[in-house]
């Protein structure tokens, strides 16, 4: 760790800390009894089986096993060490850190801080700029003439960068801030030949584009006249990254949260209008297509599984090229998208310009489907002739593929059939036999596998660990047990007097409840205190699923759970000596090791049982 963070800190940012409200900037959670449930962010699924209690501060995912408190959730989710998620919760919760840096070693999460506060001062820089120097009037007047209003500038803090080549250079300069991390932020381009550094952003309006908290990441810039480039974009950074960014999410947000539905605009000026007219559940890609993490993100945290999300493009091919791309990236997300495209040579923001919101949002309520729109282009393009019918069907083919749901498939190909007048099983025969053909390639690349495969892999994985089969039968109790130790604390004292764990044969089971017992004293009932101290990931997610259970305890219901269990461990015995004896009645060589190895085990289990308690146990 490169830091010492005090312990008094900590537990104060422990206090502070709610699993819900963090967890609720990732993704959309809905209430369901005790505990809230919504899409897992570690694994793509379509229904919720991520929960998170916040009665218990953990969470888990009944999908693919991934479970813990607030600070593994951001460890995990965004690549954080224990001190930097403390220092991240502490910030929100204005709860300080006095801290002892060791420079070297926390370089990476410094160097992102430090590219948030240079952007930061560059957006400073660029509005003051446009609000009270002269070049700025020109900008000014230029945003004005394009129906910018005054809280719209403020509101996404819209700045302009001056003529010249060195001006924000002189401004870090005089801050004393090094030319290195401004390259490295972007903001300045090294001189080929004399060395030294030059402006990107010169004489232009400049967009700041900031992430879904607000801190700056990246610039976009535009030009005031005809010249090209029109548009010039920060370049990729530590912080920038445009295939997960979108312009104007952390303004639309909340919105997007509330009425579950985003629309998806091209451009700076799109988004700045779609939200001048009070659609302000819009964002815009940047300069860039739309992506699988754009989405999942959308989806995840932001609309939800069932949220509607709509593509508005300015022509039909960028619309048919949209689409195409959207049904691939949507389908496996899960989402269906819509397309919106708009009438010839408009877009949002002209569209906005001159017909107004209520018009707007009437022809978006007409927007399709990607599926029906796709199908819509290829009628539209190949006519319903004999030979154009045949040419959309193999059109349309590899759109359909595309879709993992068979019920969803099957659907669009009634479609499909219905508007070419012919016979839907025909259609449906094809779709079925591409599909197969499609996901048994797939399947023999083992790099390249579904997402189902994965998902099985993940959960397969959490079954079985280090060759225990975590399901079985046998282990079954001991889980209850377990579940029984985190919920109910107060049985503690008698599963260590009674030293029920000498008996457990699950190898993890058993060092999660001696993990237990050992922290009986600090162990008040707060399950999300222990998983601070288990680095075993698979220890911890085992831990959250049982921790997660509905069930009421009593006293006596745990004490019969306990008989129960020790009884059954003698009927184990029991039975495995009747095995052993079959085993070797039968000749069965293999299994008859394997059993022999078991009461091996078994024997190594009560070894010390028995010497410690004078031969008298069981
Ligand atoms: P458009 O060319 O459609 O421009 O580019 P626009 O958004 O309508 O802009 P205005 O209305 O003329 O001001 C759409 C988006 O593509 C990216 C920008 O993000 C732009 O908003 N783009 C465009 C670039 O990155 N570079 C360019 O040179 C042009
Ligand atoms: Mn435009």
């Amino acid at each position: 760790m490169s830091m010492h963070i005090a312990e008094d800190k900590i537990a104060d940012i422990k206090n502070a800390a709610d699993i819900v409200e963090i967890i609720t900037d990732y993704v959309v959670l809905k209430k369901t009894g005790k505990n809230y449930v919504g899409l897992c962010p570690f694994h793509s699924e379509k229904t919720p089986s991520f929960t998170v209690s916040s009665e218990k501060q953990i969470f888990h995912c009944f999908g693919c096993g991934e479970g813990g408190n607030v600070f593994t959730f951001l460890m995990k989710k965004d690549g954080l060490s224990f001190p930097d998620a403390i220092r991240l919760i502490g910030k929100r919760y204005g709860i300080e850190i006095p801290e002892k840096r060791h420079k070297e070693k926390n370089r990476g999460f410094d160097e992102k801080e430090i590219l948030y506060n240079i952007n930061k001062m560059a957006m400073m820089f660029y509005k003051e700029n446009l609000q009270n120097s002269k070049a700025g009037k020109m900008a000014f007047a230029y945003l004005k003439n394009r129906g910018m209003k005054n809280e719209t500038i403020s509101e996404f803090d819209l700045g302009c960068a001056p003529e010249g080549w060195n001006h924000l250079l002189n401004y870090f300069s005089r801050k004393e801030v090094s030319q290195k991390i401004i390259e490295k932020a972007g903001l300045v381009i090294p001189r080929k030949d004399k060395g030294g550094y030059y402006d990107r952003f010169r004489n232009r309006i400049i967009f700041p584009i900031s992430d879904m908290s607000n801190r700056v990441i990246g610039f976009g810039g535009r030009v005031m006249d005809d010249s090209l480039p029109k548009y010039l974009n920060s370049p990729e950074t530590p912080v920038f990254n445009k295939g997960s960014s979108l312009y104007g999410l952390s303004q639309a947000k909340q919105k997007c949260r509330d009425s579950e539905t985003v629309y998806i605009a091209e451009g700076y000026f799109d988004l700045l209008s779609l939200h001048q007219h009070g659609i302000e559940n819009s964002v815009a890609t940047l300069g860039t297509s739309l992506t699988g993490e754009h989405v999942q993100l959308l989806r995840n945290r932001y609309v939800g599984e069932n949220g509607k999300v709509i593509l508005v493009y300015d022509s039909d091919v960028a619309g048919i090229k949209a689409a195409q791309r959207s049904v691939e990236i949507f389908k496996q997300g899960y989402v269906d998208a819509q397309i919106l495209v708009l009438p010839d040579g408009f877009d949002p923001d002209s569209y906005l310009f001159k017909f107004g919101r209520e018009s707007f949002l009437e022809i978006a309520e007409k927007a399709l489907s990607s599926m029906l729109f796709l199908i819509d282009s290829a009628v539209n393009r190949y006519g319903l002739s004999i030979e154009g019918k045949n040419r959309i069907v193999s059109d349309m083919i590899k759109h359909f593929v595309m879709i993992k749901d068979e019920v969803i498939r099957s659907l669009y190909a009634k479609e499909l059939a219905e508007r070419l007048g012919i016979d839907e099983t025909a259609i449906v025969r094809k779709i079925n036999d591409a599909y197969e053909t499609m996901s048994r390639e797939t399947r023999k690349k083992p790099g390249k596998s579904s997402e189902k495969a994965i998902h099985d892999g993940i959960k397969k994985d959490s079954l079985s660990i280090n060759g225990q089969d975590l399901y079985a039968e046998e282990t079954r109790i001991e889980k209850h047990i377990i579940a029984m130790m985190l919920q109910f604390p107060e049985i503690l004292p008698e599963i260590k007097k009674r030293d029920v764990l000498k008996y457990f044969q699950h190898a993890n089971l058993k060092s999660i409840g001696q993990m237990i017992i050992n922290k009986m004293s600090q162990y008040n009932g707060q399950v999300s205190e222990i998983l601070d101290t288990i680095d075993n990931m698979e220890n911890r997610n085992i831990i959250t699923s049982l921790a997660m259970g509905k069930e009421v305890w009593n006293l006596d219901g745990c004490l019969k759970l306990i008989k129960q269990f020790e009884s059954s461990r003698s009927r184990y015995d029991d039975d495995l000596l009747r095995r052993i004896k079959a085993a070797e009645d039968s000749n069965d060589d293999k299994l008859l090791l394997e059993l022999l190895k078991k009461k091996q085990a078994k024997a190594n289990t009560f070894k010390h049982d028995l010497e410690s308690s004078g031969g008298k146990s069981k």
